[in-house]
């Protein structure tokens, strides 16, 4: 199925490109090429690979710094912005090394806290400046992994952060729906990305995935992003507070095939 053209006239703000690895990248690529307009905000130390890569973007509004860290940052890139939107993609997410080293249970305080407040309370940040300027409505969308919902190995601190971005799906949908502002979660099969290289063993994990997947396959960016374009277009006008796995359908095997 192709929504080609079904997002002109709509602007997406799009959080999360790195690098042209980045999930959120894809999903650039694939909203522009349906019709949207887009805006990047991204973390200053990719300075020099948005400068380069951001003008392939056909339909590219502007791109500008913002760490969800950083208060006076996400104020100064919305006051930039100053116009109406109609999608706000969040794929952020963030813990430090130190938390994917140890045992879960030897978690630091602090480790929790930058896991949380970058990859799980960015989303009601970003939401609170982004809801006043989708004043038609809009599609909220983020990115999670099984790992919020399941125990996935050396996934550790980042499955508490991923718990807590699925419920504040769910309680900002509520929140958001009489305004018709949709928040959906897609919860992508691993990938290889700067995020992922963190994760220790990542491809070992890709290996099983593609095993135990009923489709026999590893999920690529783009198969992301066609999900997230789906999202954004009106033709889910009545999805919301969702976590829509697109993983191959690996999330659903209880005991793989034994042989
Ligand atoms: N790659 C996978 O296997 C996989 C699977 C499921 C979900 N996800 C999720 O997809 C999203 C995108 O990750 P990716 O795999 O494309 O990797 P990526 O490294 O390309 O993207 C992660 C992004 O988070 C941004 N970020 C981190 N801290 C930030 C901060 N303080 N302020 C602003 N931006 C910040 C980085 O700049 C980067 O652009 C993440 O939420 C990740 O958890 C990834």
């Amino acid at each position: 199925m192709s929504y080609m053209g079904s997002l002109s006239g709509k602007t997406a703000l799009v959080f999360g490109v790195a690098s042209e690895t980045s999930i959120a990248w894809a999903i650039s690529q694939e909203l522009a090429k349906n019709g949207a307009k887009i805006w990047l905000g991204y973390q200053f130390r990719y300075h020099s690979r948005i400068k380069d890569i951001a003008p392939q973007l056909p339909n590219l509004a502007g791109y500008e710094r913002c760490d969800v860290s950083k208060e006076e940052e996400l104020e100064a890139f919305f006051k930039k912005l100053q116009s109406p939107i109609d999608i706000l993609v969040h794929a952020i997410a963030f813990a430090p090394a130190t938390a994917f080293e140890g045992p879960v249970l030897q978690t630091s305080e602090a480790d929790f806290s930058q896991a949380l407040t970058v990859s799980s309370h960015s989303l009601p940040k970003m939401v609170k400046y982004a809801a006043p300027l989708m004043s038609k409505g809009g599609s909220v969308i983020t990115l999670t992994y099984l790992g919020g919902q399941r125990v996935c190995a050396n996934y550790k601190v980042m499955g508490v952060a991923k718990a807590a971005l699925e419920a504040y799906v769910r309680e900002l949908a509520h929140e958001l729906g009489p305004q018709k502002i949709r928040v959906n979660a897609i919860s992508a099969g691993p990938i290889k990305t700067l995020a992922a290289s963190g994760i220790p063993n990542f491809d070992l994990i890709l290996d099983y995935h593609k095993s135990v997947a009923p489709l026999r396959d590893n999920v690529t960016q783009e198969d992301v992003a066609r999900c997230a374009a789906f999202l954004a277009s009106d033709e889910s006008r009545m999805i919301t507070g969702q976590t829509i796995f697109v993983d191959g359908g690996y999330s659903i095997v209880g005991v793989p095939a034994l042989s």
